[in-house]
């Protein structure tokens, strides 16, 4: 398929454009294009080219989902920040949608790093949806000197392009480094304001700033919602990045991600972070003060959720910079499943489990019977389900005989590990009972959900290897399905 690269930024870079008809499907080519790479995932979103990371934007207007996301459409490494967009009706399939937001300064100096980075979609009062998100000024350490202000970008009509760009906060509080960024926005009843929190540091520890705003434009600090315990920082913790606070059922929950921060035990990094509590009179007080892990997989970073039809559905996006796509690759970078969240009983564990469209979207054809054995895999996207006592349970998938992954429950820990692994980094979970597993495996990315969503992890493995045999020994009934397009 050629591209029509016709359009060229005011960067100079030159942003892909699909077809003529920028508000309609992108056309069949694309996707036939995208499936005739053997190691693409099929379950799974990535874009069309170049590289990709956070998920933006995320909301629902009439009956079409957006999915924006930190796009650099000039190669397969991070560099200027774009966002690049995405349409569904169904959660599961996606259109590609010409880049959104282009970097507003003059990126053509060789080197220089910034640009639009994450943001978060806010719908006001007037029903309108707009978009909070970081302009990073560039800077030519990646790592300091830079500046990151706060703006809105509002869309134009079909979200084709913003229609205006208005900045709203460029000063940082005392004892707040360059680190200023990833905003999410709510209304606020109860104070009658809007909100808008944002990952930073202060005095070192990494930290989630509180603003609020009578009208959206001017903010005022208002104070920090959370400050991490010195041990973070003392493990490596710069900053939090892509913060997430949001009502679930009658509990506030904040979601973080510790940029630099290695979990000394297993060696994990780039692990997200969340805390559940009460949020009233602009103070959050976490019901208990132990950070508790989101996904234990290493591999499920910058999540973002939203609202939409009374579920917290959120997205995240699958790498954790320590493994790549080998070169050649057309793309870096995908999304997890659409997951939506939840409270454990005693509301005391939060819980995601793929969206139902991911079941209504594809149809699960059963390939192997009620029982432990070692059966043949399909060529194809998979799902498998254990359901009684988890423990002692093995799922081991291979290639003529190579790992491609391999799933272990000894005593209540629950392991994953990736052909990849040399052992040094340990992607472990503690089950709190063990009674059901659902795993999807999609051209070398894993996603597992235990426990009734209370366990998760995720892992994206780059050794190209495509199971075809899966031993199954458990206790537990088990069953394998090939997910297909329907
Ligand atoms: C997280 C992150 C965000 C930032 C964006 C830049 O992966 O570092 O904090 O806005 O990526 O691409």
């Amino acid at each position: 398929y050629a591209y029509n690269p016709r359009s060229v930024s005011k960067t100079g870079i030159t942003v892909l454009e699909f077809g003529e008809h920028l508000v309609e499907r992108t056309g069949p080519e694309i996707d036939a294009w995208c499936a005739s790479d053997p190691q693409r995932p099929r379950l799974h979103f990535s874009p069309v080219k170049h590289w990709m990371n956070d998920p933006n934007g995320l909301c629902k207007i009439g009956d079409v989902w957006h999915l924006f996301y930190q796009f650099h459409p000039a190669g397969t490494d991070w560099g200027p920040m774009h966002w690049g967009h995405a349409t569904s009706r169904n959660l599961c399939e996606w259109l590609h949608m010409p880049v959104f937001l282009h970097p507003e300064q003059n990126l053509a100096r060789l080197g220089a790093t910034g640009g639009a980075f994450s943001g978060s979609a806010f719908r006001g009062r007037d029903g309108k949806v707009k978009f909070y998100y970081t302009e990073r000024l560039p800077a030519y350490d990646l790592f300091a000197g830079y500046r990151e202000i706060q703006k809105i970008a509002e869309p134009g009509r079909d979200l084709i392009e913003p229609e205006r760009i208005t900045t709203v906060l460029e000063v940082r509080p005392e004892g707040v480094e360059h680190d200023f960024r990833d905003p999410k926005v709510w209304w606020d009843g109860a104070a009658r304001a809007y909100r808008m929190i944002l990952g930073a540091s202060i005095d070192g520890d990494p930290a989630v700033l509180l603003y609020g705003s009578g009208d959206g434009l001017e903010w005022q600090y208002l104070g920090p919602l959370y400050r991490a315990p010195a041990r973070f920082r003392a493990e490596g913790a710069r900053a939090v990045e892509c913060p997430d606070f949001f009502r679930l059922e009658d509990k506030w929950v904040l979601v973080m991600g510790f940029v630099g921060h290695i979990e000394p035990t297993t060696g994990r990094h780039n692990l997200l972070y969340a805390l559940i509590g009460e949020f009233a009179g602009d103070r959050f007080v976490p019901d208990a003060p132990e950070l508790q892990l989101l996904d234990f997989g290493t591999d499920y970073y910058a999540m973002q959720s939203f609202e939409a039809e009374g579920r917290q559905i959120a997205f995240a996006w699958l790498f954790n910079w320590e493994y790549r796509k080998p070169e050649g690759s057309a793309y870096s970078g995908e999304m997890s499943l659409p997951r939506v969240l939840s409270l454990n009983e005693d509301k005391s564990k939060i819980c995601m489990l793929p969206a139902i469209e991911v079941d209504e979207r594809y149809v699960a054809i059963p390939v192997a019977p009620d029982r432990s054995g070692d059966y043949a895999l399909p060529s194809a996207p998979i799902e498998i389900r254990l359901s009684g006592p988890l423990q002692g349970s093995k799922l081991v998938a291979t290639e003529g005989g190579e790992l491609a992954f391999e799933v272990s429950v000894a005593g209540d820990i629950l392991s994953i590990r990736l052909a990849q692994d040399d052992g040094s980094i340990r992607y472990v979970a503690e089950l709190g009972g063990g009674k059901d597993l659902r795993l999807f495996h999609d051209r070398g990315i894993v996603e597992i959900f235990a426990d009734g969503g209370a366990v998760c992890g995720t892992r994206r493995g780059y050794a190209n290897i495509e199971p075809d045999r899966l031993e199954i020994s458990s206790s537990a009934s088990a069953q394998v399905f090939e997910k297909l397009a329907k």
